[in-house]
């Protein structure tokens, strides 16, 4: 694993979402380096998916393991096409939802000119089609696959803003591109496409599990056990400084809280309401966001219940991560 001794600091631009701004973020990508960017789920660190350097680049300013994979974004299903296998159900389900916070996992091609950092060596490529314009512009004016996990420090709380990209990542990469907040502010639904046997879904996230199965007209399978598990799936994750406990009804003296719905818990508690009317695609979107704001070294963030339907099953999920014991 790469130290981060290793990482030589640089002066990280911010860059307007302007045509001067791509232009910049551009240059720097086919320059090698790394620039961070807006997608309608989470900011993405972005590499030059064809050049080892860049994507090693990522791998150290993130400190990420190197057996962690990175997603492949790009323009269209017909690049996408260029860098995996897109047949079959996945090509069907990306026909379907591309633009959009779904990555699929299918086999990788040998002739795909990819970097053999940007699979960790599996056989298999997780690829994406992001929907918000400033990614989209990128894409089609950097003309190549661009790989990007969330642009993070490994085991964090994803960003959702420039702001919390530079908390994160400030003086490590060349520049962040600022589109505001991500819209949905969950990451991306990863399914998996083996060659034998049903989809996997193997993390729920902004595009949800019930539609994916109507449009497949078939249940996706759930991960067994740690192999079909996405490397990146630890249980601790998301892992804020704060102690969190889940499916709270009120909070406990000292306890901070983290509400959904209407309810006068918090009264006279310091707190925030990831949605006030219920609604789960609003909590999607604070989620991270409040996530960080309630974050400290001596502090415990009682969580609502969260129904487990739709976006909130990406919401627990992240939930229970952040909660997991390190
Ligand atoms: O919404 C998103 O997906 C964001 C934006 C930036 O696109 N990206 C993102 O990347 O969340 P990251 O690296 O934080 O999460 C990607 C997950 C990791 O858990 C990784 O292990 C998994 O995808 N993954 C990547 N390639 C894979 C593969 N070939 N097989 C299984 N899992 C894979
Ligand atoms: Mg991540």
């Amino acid at each position: 694993m790469t130290s981060p001794k290793a990482i030589k600091p640089v002066d990280t631009e911010r860059l307007a979402p302007d045509e001067r701004g791509i232009n910049r973020a551009v240059d720097l990508l086919t320059a090698g380096e790394l620039v961070a960017f807006p997608t309608e789920t989470v900011y993405g660190l972005g590499a030059n998916a064809l050049e080892s350097r860049a994507v090693a680049g990522v791998f150290a300013a993130k400190e990420r393991p190197v057996f962690n994979p990175l997603i492949v974004h790009v323009p269209s299903l017909d690049v996408a096409d260029v860098v995996g296998d897109v047949s079959g159900d996945a090509e069907r389900l990306a026909g379907a939802f591309w633009p959009g916070p779904l990555t699929i996992v299918v086999p990788a091609r040998d002739d795909s000119g990819l970097s053999d950092l940007v699979t960790s060596g599996l056989e298999t490529v997780a690829i994406r089609v992001p929907a918000h314009p400033l990614a989209r512009r990128l894409l089609e004016e950097f003309g190549g696959p661009i790989a990007a996990p969330s642009a993070n420090r490994s085991g964090r709380v994803s960003p959702t803003s420039a702001d919390h990209v530079l908390a994160e990542l400030d003086g490590r990469i060349a520049a962040v591109l600022d589109g505001g907040s991500c819209p949905i502010g969950l990451e991306s639904t990863i399914v998996s496409f083996p060659e034998d046997g049903p989809p996997v879904l193997l993390r729920p996230g902004g595009l949800p599990v019930e539609i994916i199965e109507t449009a497949l007209r078939t249940k996706l399978a759930m991960p067994e056990g740690e192999r079909l598990l996405a490397p990146g799936m630890m249980r601790s994750h998301y892992a804020p400084q704060a102690k969190m406990r889940l499916n709270a009804q009120a909070p406990e003296p000292g306890e901070v809280w983290l509400g959904f719905g209407p309810g006068r818990n918090a009264r006279h508690v310091p707190g925030l309401n990831l949605s006030p009317y219920a609604d789960l695609t609003e909590a999607a979107t604070n989620l991270f966001a409040y996530l960080r704001r309630l974050d400290g070294p001596d502090v415990t963030i009682a969580v609502a219940p969260i129904p487990e339907s739709g976006l909130g099953r990406a919401i627990n999920d992240r939930l229970r991560r952040a909660a997991a014991e390190r």
